[in-house]
């Protein structure tokens, strides 16, 4: 079975690219199913219950998002109302968060397949939640406990160390983990020994021009001056980070993961 995923969904330039990289990626790929990173999708900021809509009539399964997941108030309910819009999982047992950090879904061609998707959110130069080590380990044992092997964890996180060491703790118990957050796609995809496919972070998807979506003049004017300034999402054509995962659906093995990276400016007929 073949998983497509897309990293962080950035305005609406990227909510546009990942619409024309799925009209282009799934008659070659086929995908049994689709996950997205939306947690910028609004304006670079949150989701809204009208984007969510949009997602899932794109045939996307599983939006995942991370520390922006808050931000849009009118968005809180989307992660109660189907459980496939996820939060992180590693929030304290005991605070009163909405949703769910872990799902599983069937496939919508075939029923009999499901595939099981984690979102953890890491600590370092990011808010603290609970451990995401600990968090994921426990995720994972209880989607074994119920038989489900094939398990996509997306670990939302700054630093690449943390992203790393997170994937070689979990090797070989899940089919992938892939990275998101810092916007900026790592060239690192490999399956690990244990059979499990990997990248740092698989980038954004947005308007290349711009400093990780934003608009670049407001980000350099911010870093010189130090002053507060709104930051506002970069327009123009975006274009698209995303890798399609094939798993062994017996054994939950990954068997390869291809890394896209391109500018819609590209795209012929377009
Ligand atoms: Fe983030």
């Amino acid at each position: 079975m073949r998983v497509l995923f897309f990293g962080d969904v950035f305005g609406k330039s990227g909510r546009q690219a990942v619409k024309m990289a799925i009209m282009k990626l799934k008659p070659e790929y086929t995908p049994d199913f689709i996950v997205v990173n939306a947690e910028n999708a609004a304006n670079g900021k949150g989701i809204t219950p009208k984007i969510v809509e949009e997602f899932f009539d794109m045939e996307i399964d599983v939006l995942t998002t991370g520390n922006h997941a808050w931000d849009q108030q009118e968005g809180h309910e989307c992660f109660t109302k189907t459980g496939r819009v996820l939060r992180p999982a590693n929030y304290p047992d005991d605070a009163p968060v909405p949703g769910t950090g872990v799902v599983v879904v069937s496939s919508r061609h075939n029923p009999a397949l499901k595939l099981g998707v984690i979102l953890v959110m890491g600590r370092v130069f990011m808010d603290p939640l609970e451990c995401p080590f600990s968090c994921g380990k426990k995720e994972i044992k209880k989607l074994h406990e119920k038989g489900i092997r094939n398990i996509l964890v997306d670990f939302h996180g700054e630093a690449s160390s943390e992203k790393q060491a997170f994937t070689y703790y979990v090797e070989g118990d899940v089919s992938a983990v892939v990275g998101t957050h810092s916007h900026v796609q790592t060239a690192d995809e490999r399956i690990l020994a244990g059979g499990t496919a990997a990248i740092t972070d698989v980038g954004m998807s947005g308007c290349f021009d711009s400093v990780i979506g934003m608009k670049k003049e407001l980000v350099i004017r911010k870093f010189i001056t130090k002053m507060p300034t709104r930051f506002e999402p970069a327009e123009g054509p975006g274009g698209y980070g995303a890798v399609v995962i094939e798993i062994d659906e017996k054994t939950g093995k990954a068997k390869s993961i291809l890394r896209f990276r391109e500018s819609v400016l590209k795209w012929e007929g377009l």
